[in-house]
């Protein structure tokens, strides 16, 4: 049985109880992290969320209260009163190390069956374990501090826009399936035999009704939901900061949220964040990273050989030129680091990005070894060395394909692949930037059109305003990523406001007038009663956590995550249900083919 706290009341957490509590009479609470008995002594170290405290029982302790300590195993949660007494062996590594607390009135609240893994912070424990016993696990103090961190960025995301004049808007999360982005998450109705709600991928069309209604400055913490694919920075339940203000342009939305970087980081981190942040148009991103979240805190640089080979009789490098290009890395000094065995593993790596292969130059200090300059002529090779920069000791690293985006798909992986081996990153930096001018459009090849490379609503630069229907391919947008270490923190985009763009948009998408009206009718109305100019971004919230605290997966900043197969493994859910909640929905399931 176990014992009841009986109106006794904690005095004080566990990490709080110090030297100026000598003498004194206290309280606390928490779980055994771990016991020891010394014939007459005995210890218990008692941990809450705050830290540990050393419990002390010894031959001048009641009999029962001693007793009753022996019997305590690790997570039994305990309530004990005792008074506070200097160490006689003090415990540097502990904070509370100078002091114990010699308990006379011990209270085992609930006992503990033998956890499956011990509760401590730098575990080896597998992850599969760690998230089926997901409670246990954040029991250790390395959760119980992400989790707090996560807490305290999001009141400064709350605080901070608060000051600058936004209000927190809930917007609903039974919502209307609609066809662009990632694939929906279902909710089948009940009442509406047939018919379903999405759950919202992001509150992007209510957040711009609220700019409509006239709030003016909108924010919220906001939930969002995607049935895509999961990597260590993606969930299907995700969340994010949003937001969205009225009478702004791209150079407004930048400068408040350039503010909530720079004074989210001095108050979490206590790191100074230098405005303005650096912009770089994409078309350059591209060009010089191969990626549009540019890690910019090592080189390895692309450069476009193209124009060098125009000519080439190497067949590999003339296919590609006629539609894509050949491009390069240096990695300067990279012979020594890179043997011929390690090149060929780069090989694979990049065939992974359905690069069809990568051709190098190994320039040691006595020779060039080359997989494709004895196909080039004497000329092309001096150029391309030139055009490199190459001198001995270096590695030249080519890709050649008919598709730009396998080029700096595959190169832009690459140098991050590569910065990671040789170590040329620096710890603990933050290498912050917006990405800017992004296209309007991109080629969906899974549908066989253009699709909005943001979303529908985002409104096309100034000077491509005209030639929205005629050239879309150029078209740019007003929209702008933010980049955190080469990983996209956030997003955004000046909206359309005018119902005649957002009609020829929506063309240009490909949409019938009927399409759009059935799919966007609401907001294609809302626009024709006046609406003010607008825009926003949303932030990973998740991500910045993650990117913040250093973690290598935003699982360690989520409570309760999901796994790579989207399933959560503490509840097991998905699951099946009950064939008469099925009944009630006029669901009928069939055998996966
Ligand atoms: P976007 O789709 O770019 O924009 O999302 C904004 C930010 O949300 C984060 N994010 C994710 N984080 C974890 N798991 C995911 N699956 C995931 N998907 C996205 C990223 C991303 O930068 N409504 C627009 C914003 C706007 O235009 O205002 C939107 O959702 O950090
Ligand atoms: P091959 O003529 O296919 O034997 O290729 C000669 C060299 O060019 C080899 O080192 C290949 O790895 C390299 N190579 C082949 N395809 C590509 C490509 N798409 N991009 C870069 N190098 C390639």
């Amino acid at each position: 049985m176990a014992d009841k706290m009986n109106g006794l009341k904690r005095t004080h957490y566990c990490n709080d109880v110090r030297m100026d509590c000598v003498g004194q009479t206290v309280v606390v609470a928490g779980f055994v992290q771990k016991r020891r008995d010394l014939g007459n002594l005995a210890f218990l170290d008692l941990r809450d969320r705050t830290g540990i405290v050393q419990l002390a029982f010894d031959d001048a302790s009641d009999r029962t209260v001693f007793d009753k300590a022996t019997t305590c195993r690790a997570e039994f949660v305990l309530m004990a009163k005792g008074t506070v007494r200097e160490r006689e062996s003090k415990n540097p590594d502990l904070p509370t190390g100078d002091i114990e607390i010699f308990v006379d009135d011990l209270r085992v609240l609930s006992e503990a069956e033998v956890p499956p893994f011990e509760i401590t912070d730098n575990t080896n424990v597998n992850e599969e374990l760690r998230l089926k016993y997901r409670y246990l696990d954040l029991r250790r103090g390395e959760m119980q501090q992400s989790l707090f961190m996560r807490h305290k960025i999001t009141k400064a995301a709350r605080d901070y826009y608060d000051e600058n004049g936004f209000i927190e808007i809930e917007t609903p999360i039974l919502i209307k399936s609609s066809p662009e982005g990632a694939r929906d998450y279902l909710v089948p109705s009940r009442v509406h035999p047939g018919k379903f709600f999405a759950l919202p991928q992001s509150p992007q069309q209510y957040k711009q009704l609220t700019m409509l209604a006239g709030f003016d400055r909108y924010m919220q913490i906001a939930r969002c939901f995607r049935d895509e694919d999961l990597r260590a920075d993606r969930q299907p339940e995700f969340t994010q900061i949003d937001l969205e203000m009225s009478f702004v342009d791209v150079d407004d939305v930048i400068e408040v949220n350039e503010g909530f970087v720079q004074y989210v980081f001095k108050k979490i981190l206590d790191v100074d964040v230098q405005l303005p942040l650096r912009r770089i148009r994409y078309e350059e991103a591209m060009n010089r990273f191969g990626s549009d979240k540019p890690d910019t805190r090592f080189g390895l640089e692309l450069t476009d050989l193209s124009d060098l080979l125009r000519n080439t009789e190497f067949k590999v490098f003339a296919g590609a030129l006629e539609t894509g290009s050949v491009r390069a890395i240096n990695v300067k000094g990279g012979a020594d680091k890179l043997s011929r065995k390690e090149i060929d593993k780069l090989v694979e790596f990049v065939k992974t990005y359905k690069a069809k292969g990568l051709a190098y130059t190994r320039w040691t200090a006595d020779k060039a070894t080359s997989s494709f300059e004895k196909f080039l002529s004497e000329e092309e090779v001096t150029a391309l060395r030139a055009r490199m920069n190459a001198e001995p000791g270096d590695v030249i690293l080519v890709v050649a394909d008919p598709s730009n985006a396998v080029v700096f798909d595959s190169l832009g992986a690459l140098r991050c692949h590569l910065a990671d081996k040789l170590g040329l990153i620096e710890d603990n930096s933050y290498d912050l930037l917006w990405v800017t001018d992004f296209p309007l459009f991109e080629y969906d090849e899974e549908e066989g059109r253009y699709a909005a490379k943001h979303h529908p609503f985002t409104a096309v630069a100034d000077e491509d305003a005209d030639k929205l229907l005629s050239d879309p391919v150029h078209c740019h947008a007003k929209a702008y990523d933010l980049i955190l270490n080469g990983c996209e923190l956030g997003g955004g985009s000046i909206r359309i406001n005018d119902p005649e763009m957002q009609s020829k948009m929506f063309k240009a998408l490909g949409f019938t007038e009927e399409q759009a009206q059935e799919q966007f009718g609401f907001l294609i109305n809302a626009f024709k009663y006046g609406a003010p100019p607008h825009g926003g971004m949303a932030y990973g919230l998740d991500r910045l956590v993650m990117l913040m605290l250093g973690k290598p997966s935003i699982r360690d900043v989520i409570a309760f995550p999901k796994v790579q197969n989207a399933s959560e493994l503490m509840t097991q859910c998905p699951a099946e249900v009950d064939p008469k909640q099925l009944e009630e929905l006029f669901i009928e399931t069939v055998e996966k083919k």
